[in-house]
């Protein structure tokens, strides 16, 4: 390489990325003038860029150059203010600068001995967050349990659902796994079918309890009785219960502790998904969406969402580690050290499903250190003070209506059907997504509850103020307006 960028040589990498955080930096001073959702069509890359890797090296300059012309045009900006879709994923500063230092480190973390900082302060952070959202005693390294930073909420209940099965399947003998089943509302999300595909449970046993608005679309712990008890009397062998706090469709809240009960009488294992309303736990005004949580045997929350930790940084917290342990450890020789053979160190790999992990307690701990506690509960209180602002909107125009109870930073409402609607405002309220996302303004995202298309508007981006929600309703209106005049 004696041409251009060498792999390392540390005045390039000064001088390289200080005009990439100057590029990033003028990115988010005019993040706005984007469209929101990228309105490029599928394959749009292929006609921009050659077949082939350049042999000789270009410059950083071309590079930069294609990224502005070619890749921001294929970007959707998640940290827009006017991004609105989903859930939030949040970047900031001090998360940035965390990824940074952990790009720059670049260790393979996967066992105590191969970098003794990134395993204890990993442990560190998790009891420290855990302290703030007043978890029991249990889940903290100093007892049984412990914290364990996952890449997103979709790994954690894999992981616990594997420990729930091993521990199942330990008891009852490894041949019944055919009788083991899983018990969840129909708003869990897909992540919990996803885990059950992959630990191999028949896809049949795998209860997908109904809710409805009556219980604001929470599970119903009589449903969850009933159905065990027919299971039970079949021959079936209940194992795992999982329960949301804040589900993806309208943030609704399972009961946490009368589930956790019914777990605790079957011997089951209790997972808690707080994905997303975690971070809003942190509030002494938010923190009884998790009473109960004493009941649990597992607890997740993703900081990357609602935590200004960026992605990926998912929090889970089990009471027993050593179910975890004894379901993905695995000891080949090349790995051995004096560490782990004596210490009783804390090896992260046997936490996990890959080996190799990435140092990300460091972007936790400098959001954590970096804005302190009490600014992390201001920037929840903002979302949901915006948030109710929306609601008020929508509740002042008689077109509209709100469609689930808002507990958090979400809103799900649509436009109300006309009387002549075939489809009860199914079309409407798809051709309204479809026109605001497609003005490039502002971009939200939908779900369908109770059988009806419904607008999901979360408020959580880190640059959002009064006026961008003001002005994505006045998007929505004015849209609406537009479609109503057309029927
Ligand atoms: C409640 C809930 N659980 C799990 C997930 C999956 O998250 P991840 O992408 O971290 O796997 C989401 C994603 O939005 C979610 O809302």
């Amino acid at each position: 390489m004696e041409n251009g960028l060498k792999p390392m040589d540390a005045e390039q990498l000064r001088e390289n990325a200080h005009r990439m955080v100057d590029f990033i930096a003028d990115y988010y001073k005019s993040i706005e003038s984007f469209p929101v959702l990228s309105q490029v069509q599928p394959g749009y890359l292929r006609d921009l860029l050659p077949d082939s890797a350049p042999h000789q090296p270009e410059t950083l300059q071309d590079v930069l150059d294609d990224v502005r012309h070619k890749i921001m045009p294929g970007v959707t900006h998640w940290q827009s203010p006017d991004f609105y879709a989903y859930f939030p994923s949040n970047s900031s500063t001090a998360g940035f600068l965390g990824e940074m230092l952990s790009a720059g480190l670049n260790i393979v973390g996967f066992s105590w001995v191969t970098s003794p900082a990134a395993t204890e302060l990993e442990v560190i952070v998790l009891d420290w967050l855990a302290k703030i959202l007043k978890l029991p005693e249990q889940f903290l390294s100093s007892g049984r349990g412990g914290g364990v930073i996952q890449g997103t909420a979709s790994e954690a209940v894999l992981v616990v659902l594997l420990a729930a099965r091993d521990k199942a399947l330990r008891k009852f003998g490894k041949n019944s796994i055919e009788r083991l089943v899983v018990y969840s509302s129909d708003q869990t999300h897909a992540s919990l079918q996803k885990a059950c595909q992959i630990a191999g449970i028949y896809p049949e046993n795998y209860r997908v309890l109904k809710t409805s608005p009556s219980t604001n679309f929470a599970l119903d712990p009589n449903v969850v009785c009933e159905t065990i008890s027919q299971d039970v009397a079949a021959g079936f062998i209940p194992f795992f219960i999982c329960a949301t706090v804040g589900t993806t469709s309208s943030t609704a809240v399972d009961p946490l502790s009368a589930l956790g009960k019914i777990a605790k009488a079957k011997d089951m294992w209790f997972h808690v998904d707080a994905a997303y309303a975690g971070s809003a736990c942190i509030c002494p005004e938010y923190c009884h969406y998790i009473n109960g949580v004493e009941e649990a045997d597992s607890f997740n929350m993703n900081t990357h969402k609602w935590f200004l930790t960026n992605f990926d940084c998912s929090a889970l917290w089990v009471k027993d580690r050593s179910a975890l342990i004894q379901s993905l450890s695995t000891n080949p020789e090349y790995l051995n050290n004096k560490a782990s053979q004596e210490n009783g160190v804390v090896d992260f790999k046997d936490w996990q499903i890959p080996l190799g992990r990435r140092f990300r307690s460091l972007k936790l701990w400098m959001v954590m250190r970096l804005y302190g506690v009490e600014n992390l509960q201001n920037y929840i209180r903002k979302h949901i003070k915006l948030a109710e602002y929306f609601e008020e909107l929508i509740i002042s125009d008689s077109r509209f209506e709100v469609a689930a109870p808002r507990t958090f930073s979400l809103v799900c409402f649509r436009l109300l059907p006309l009387a002549c609607d075939q489809d009860d405002g199914y079309k409407l309220n798809y051709n309204l997504l479809d026109a605001v996302n497609l003005s490039g303004k502002i971009f939200i995202s939908h779900t369908v509850l109770s059988g009806k298309y419904v607008l999901r508007f979360a408020v959580g981006a880190p640059l959002t103020e009064e006026r961008h929600v003001k002005a994505a309703w006045e998007v929505l209106q004015d849209q609406a307006t537009i479609l109503l005049r057309g029927l």
